[in-house]
């Protein structure tokens, strides 16, 4: 028999600082750091070590304090589903360690010197704050020990969250904090539905069942909108089913799905039909109504966008006459919210439907000085491109988390825009691309903008100006 390795435990660390993930950072006696789950600053705990290179991580398994920025989460899921990971920490405490998480990425990370940090941007709005959320069908759920001591061991078909960082453990939610009423009593209730239709739930390890996955979306418009993805087409089966939500939820504008026979869940590429109402969701962001398709990103937090739109806008500092670029432009967001404050927008995108709702965006806001244009950045922005629309006066880049391709930050910095508007929802990418900007730019002022209070997430503006030569 193989021989069990004796546990390594830490004892007495003390958390001074919230790492990635939502996790504390402390350090062991011999001055190793350790990111320990579940802990808030202050802590002070033993740890037990899970993993160790040159750093380590872990789980506490007894604390000799607690920290005062404690709380007590709100949500029965805490700790289980994954998301809002911050719940045993107060909003205010959350607020000054997301910040200094900037502030650490940008210095460490970017080792550039920041003019000034405004304060962070906090959400007046804590709970119901997200627009959009999708859940998954599966046939199993996940057993944690606290089910087990109660003997429940043997749930099946649920609907919920994949545990972070496992395909195959699926959480049942009834309630969610995430997202306003109606949403919990409708996926509640597809839930309920499909269990009394007798509708197979998905089974992620042998690939099989028929119903995979649902997201959905509301808008501060009133507009509810829902895809529900199946593993393969059976009509009279999916009518019955989509026909049942709709008598329940008659609200919903939008009713469209999806077949998806693929092993993985991503819906990039695959047709979207439309089965009831419109086959987008309308949003507005202050004087901006967009339209928005399944496919298309969008800010998932509405009102706290509003904020981050104002923040671009005032690092921005339009006057009527500028040509802006709006790189990774969405459904034209950010753009068509500063158009009517300078001469021309032209956007970059690269999924093709998001482009098609930021060409119809400008129609509808009766906005005629944006051009859009679909592919990925890296490719189309060229110097061709900048002869044809003119060099920018100001580039907003608002890039996913993983940063800009080093071959856009290259051409930036051959562009020499005087003014650049770096929006990230990840600082550390943030901060490695304001590295490579370094060459050429200062970064005058930095603020953060928490659009999810309760997760590790935040975003952040940067405004960059070209280096006198
Ligand atoms: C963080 S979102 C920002 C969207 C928009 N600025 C907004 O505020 O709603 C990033 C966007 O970049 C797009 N994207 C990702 N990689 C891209 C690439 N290589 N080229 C162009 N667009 C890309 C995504 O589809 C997404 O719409």
């Amino acid at each position: 028999m193989r021989k069990q390795k004796k546990p390594v435990i830490w004892e007495n660390v003390s958390i001074h600082g919230l790492a990635d993930k939502g996790r504390g950072v402390g350090r062991n006696s011999e001055g190793m750091v350790v990111f320990v789950e579940q802990t808030a600053p202050g802590d002070v705990v033993d740890v037990l070590v899970t993993k160790k290179k040159d750093f380590a991580e872990g789980r506490p398994i007894h604390f000799h304090a607690y920290s005062e920025d404690r709380t007590s989460p709100f949500c029965t899921h805490f700790n289980i589903c994954g998301g809002c990971k911050l719940q045993h920490m107060t909003y205010d405490a959350q607020l000054k360690y997301k910040d200094q998480m900037v502030r650490d990425a940008l210095q460490r990370i970017g080792k550039i010197e920041v003019g000034s940090y405004l304060p962070i941007i906090g959400a007046e709005e804590q709970k119901y704050y997200r627009n959009k959320l999708e859940f998954t069908f599966a046939n199993k759920q996940w057993i944690t020990q606290e089910m087990m001591d109660r003997g429940d061991s043997n749930l099946r078909d649920v609907l919920g969250f994949h545990r972070p960082g496992a395909f195959d453990k699926m959480v049942h939610i009834d309630e969610c904090f995430l997202m306003p009423e109606p949403m919990n009593a409708l996926r509640n209730y597809m839930h309920a539905l499909a269990v009394e239709q007798k509708l197979e739930f998905y089974d992620v390890r042998k690939h099989e069942g028929y119903l995979r996955n649902v997201m959905m979306r509301i808008s501060t418009l009133g507009q509810i909108m829902v895809v529900m993805v199946f593993k393969y087409e059976d009509k009279a089966k999916r009518e019955t089913y989509l026909d049942g939500i709709l008598q329940k939820f008659p609200e919903i504008t939008s009713l469209q799905y999806c077949i998806n026979e693929g092993v993985n869940d991503s819906l990039w590429g695959k047709t979207i039909s439309c089965y009831a109402g419109k086959s987008y969701i309308e949003e507005a962001l202050g004087h901006v109504t967009y339209r928005i398709a399944p496919h298309s990103f969008f800010q998932t937090s509405t009102r706290q966008a509003v904020r981050l739109f104002d923040t671009v806008a005032e690092f921005a500092e339009l006057s009527g006459k500028e040509n802006v670029y709006d790189l990774y432009t969405g459904v034209g967001s950010i753009g068509l919210y500063l158009a009517k404050d300078c001469l021309q927008v032209v956007g970059i995108e690269e999924i093709p439907e998001a482009i098609v709702d930021a060409q119809q965006n400008a129609e509808r806001n009766n906005i005629s000085n944006t051009t859009f244009y679909a592919g990925d950045v890296k490719n189309i922005l060229t110097d061709q491109f900048a002869e044809q629309h003119g060099k920018p006066d100001v580039l907003i880049t608002d890039p996913p988390r993983a940063g800009m391709h080093e071959k856009v930050a290259e051409m930036l910095l051959k562009l020499e825009s005087p003014k650049i508007v770096y929006v990230s929802c990840n600082p550390a990418t943030q901060a490695r691309d304001l590295n490579w900007l370094s060459e050429k730019y200062e970064v005058v002022k930095s603020r953060a903008v928490d659009m999810f209070p309760f997760t590790h997430h935040i975003e952040n503006v940067v405004l960059l100006t070209l280096k006198k030569s």
